[in-house]
């Protein structure tokens, strides 16, 4: 194992005890590298624009307490177990947030948002990887890091390198979610895909990915102003405003066709909004749809429409552990950009002590490309 005598012997970490009681920063003994695990020195990690939603109890999530929270990260390999073969200290890595227990790799959950909805993920979260990255190290499943060529990555221009900053990084878990459905539903080259709601962080990530990825893409939601802005980052990209009336709508859609792949990506809130009918109502024949939005309850569907035009349904939770390396690879290729290049901003980095701003900040810069992140 390496040695973790260099290390401090605690280190700080936000913590939730009870959601009717505010996080408090906390002084804690660093974690250690057992095998199978990595510490990892915390860099940068994401703020959900409902991260506070899920922490004050108005998303039900369950999740142990207490708890570090967290989101996916970029840092650096700390201190790792006897079994780690190819990291060492110092190596710059992603930090993946979804945790899939070894002997059911069936069984995952979002370590740091909440500890599942099985016996068995409630059991990992409750004791060996409860914790999450809003703390100054994190300990991490071995395989739930993945490597980043940093000279290629932050590397500058001249010396070929994308010259991307620490804080451009974590974006790529923005992409990601989005890239696990389409991979899912098997987007390809010059498709069309419906994107909707298009207007929020994954929505508009969403349309970003398609365009890396050869699609022609209808971006669909609620906000015209905001939805135009993002047809004029490409001629790719068509406008659909939803107005409420399901056919017209679905018209509306039908226009750019003949459309391949319908993504939703509705929070709890767009639950009984008339798009989902429309963008099913809009796809061609053997079309896809996938849904991985935040709806809980039950939403209704076209059952003919999907029967006589040999439609697909998927549902997809995150992404498979391939997808973050083929993501890694495409952003490092240069052919997904990152940062400037695609329109993302981060509009503000908060200490563990800012996290009451951090969750504002996430909140109010919900539009496209715009991401905030906690520094611990
Ligand atoms: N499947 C997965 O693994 C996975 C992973 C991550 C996230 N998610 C889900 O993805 C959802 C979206 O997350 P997010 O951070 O991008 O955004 P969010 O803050 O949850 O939602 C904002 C987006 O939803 C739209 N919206 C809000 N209320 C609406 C309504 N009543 N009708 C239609 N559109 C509405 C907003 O449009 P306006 O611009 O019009 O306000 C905006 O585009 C989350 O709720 C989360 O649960 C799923």
């Amino acid at each position: 194992m390496a040695s973790q005598s260099s290390l401090p012997t605690t280190h700080r970490a936000l913590v939730l005890h009870s959601i009717d009681t505010p996080l408090k920063v906390e002084s804690r003994p660093l974690p250690q590298a057992t095998p199978g695990n990595v510490v990892v020195r915390v860099l940068a990690a994401n703020v959900l624009s409902y991260g506070r939603e899920i922490l004050d109890g108005t998303r039900p999530y369950p999740y142990p307490k207490p708890y570090v929270p967290g989101g996916s990260a970029v840092g650096r390999i700390a201190a790792v177990g006897s079994d780690c073969s190819t990291f060492s200290p110092g190596q710059l890595v992603l930090v993946d947030i979804v945790a899939r227990a070894r002997d059911d790799t069936s069984a995952s959950y979002l370590m740091g948002i909440h500890h599942g909805f099985s016996k068995t993920t409630e059991k990992l979260a409750a004791d060996e990887w409860r914790d999450g990255t809003y703390a100054e190290y994190a300990k991490v499943p071995l395989e739930n890091v993945y490597a980043l060529d940093e000279e290629r990555l932050l590397g500058d221009s001249a010396q070929g390198g994308l010259g991307y900053t620490v804080e451009d990084l974590p974006y790529m878990f923005r992409l990601l979610v989005p890239f696990g459905g389409f991979r899912d539903v098997d987007l390809k080259v010059g498709e069309t895909i419906l994107i909707a709601p298009a207007t929020g962080p994954f929505g508009s990530a969403a349309v970003s990915l398609a365009l890396a990825m050869g699609a022609k893409v209808v971006a669909m939601g609620r906000n015209g102003e905001v939805l135009e802005k993002l047809a004029s980052t490409s001629d790719r990209v068509k406008p659909v405003q939803i107005t409420g009336d399901v056919q017209a709508d679905a018209a509306a859609i039908k226009k750019h066709g003949p459309i391949d792949v319908f993504f939703d990506i509705s929070p709890p809130a767009a639950s009984s909004s008339t798009h989902i009918m429309s963008g099913i109502l809009a796809l061609g024949r053997s079309g896809r749809v996938s849904l991985m939005g935040g709806i809980a309850g039950e939403i209704s569907i076209p059952y003919a429409a999907v029967l006589f035009n040999d439609l697909k349904l998927h549902g997809k939770f995150m992404y498979e552990r391939q997808d973050v390396r083929q993501l890694v690879r495409m952003v490092e290729a240069g052919v997904l950009g990152l940062g400037g290049r695609i329109g993302a901003r981060c509009e503000g980095v908060f200490g563990l002590e800012g996290w009451d701003e951090a969750f504002d900040a996430a909140r109010g810069n919900a539009g496209p490309g715009q991401y905030v992140l906690v520094r611990p």
